[in-house]
């Protein structure tokens, strides 16, 4: 695939090194066995501005149901600490018996943005913390081109953390597809977690995030691009980290709806 040069940008601002065959003459480079490889260090941030239009454009849907669960009204009024014991100890759906342990979620507990996923895999599994494995080093670095951190230390303003949590807080076995049953009996606690960092924007990562924040089946595709609503909190959609291991191509459209986030961001008033 030919890549342009406002692709080849966009893709290194993810971290992303794509591979080109050498110009004619020059030197043969080794070509690595993928056509873009991600790169171990963080690149540099770099901000693609969007045309105002975008947004001008956008719908802002009706706010998502308020959301039905038996456990919602007993997590009401926890803070984090008895939160954090609610999802260790819970025994909710069978996910319980396969799990090394809950994947709670991390960030600054009053981060500015608010990052949604699936799923632990193996290594969230097996580590404690979403997004520690591939997929999580992608979005990393599609944060860091953002100048956003999951680092709950040091002394960055709110609007430079980001809180990350999953739809479900255990992995499901071999990494299959969440069932609704279980992600039904996760919600509250995610919901929970919203209303505790209240953040100014939510970024929905994947179709599992978008069903259970929009109560939507639409595809990826059909939702990102425009302003969604989630409790009155802008919600960008967007391709999960994943999808775009597997998807190189799609990378570029990730890039846009991280750009349509900050923009939308920075039109939000600070909350306290
Ligand atoms: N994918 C997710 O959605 N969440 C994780 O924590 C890891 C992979």
């Amino acid at each position: 695939m030919a890549w342009d040069e406002r692709q080849q940008r966009l893709l290194a601002a993810m971290g992303l090194r794509v591979w080109a065959p050498p110009a004619a003459g020059a030197p043969a480079a080794e070509a690595p066995a993928l056509a873009a490889v991600a790169d171990a260090e963080a690149s540099p941030p770099v901000r693609v501005p969007k045309p105002q239009a975008v947004l001008a454009a956008a719908p802002a849907p009706a706010p998502a149901a308020a959301l039905k669960s038996p456990a919602a009204g007993a997590l009401a009024g926890l803070g984090w600490p008895e939160l954090r014991e609610a999802v260790a100890g819970c025994r909710a759906c069978s996910l319980c018996e396969k799990r090394t342990q809950t994947v709670f979620g991390v960030g600054h507990p009053q981060a500015a943005w608010m990052v949604v996923g699936e799923a632990p895999g193996e290594q969230e599994d097996r580590e404690g913390e979403p997004f520690v494995g591939a997929a999580g080093q992608l979005l990393d670095r599609m944060l860091a081109a953002l100048q956003l951190t999951r680092a709950a230390d040091g002394e960055l303003p709110r609007e430079r953390r980001v809180y990350i949590a999953n739809t479900l807080k255990c992995r499901p076995p071999g990494n299959r597809n969440p069932t609704p049953e279980e992600l039904a009996k996760c919600e509250p606690f995610l919901v929970r977690q919203i209303e505790l960092v209240r953040p100014r924007l939510i970024l929905a990562m994947g179709r599992f995030a978008v069903q259970a924040l929009l109560r939507s089946d639409e595809p990826i595709g059909k939702l990102r691009g425009r302003v969604h609503r989630y409790q009155g909190l802008p919600l960008i959609v967007t391709y999960h980290p994943a999808y775009l291991l597997r998807n190189l191509p799609e990378k570029a459209k990730a890039w846009d709806d991280l750009c349509l986030a900050a923009e939308v961001f920075e039109q939000q008033a600070p909350t306290s």
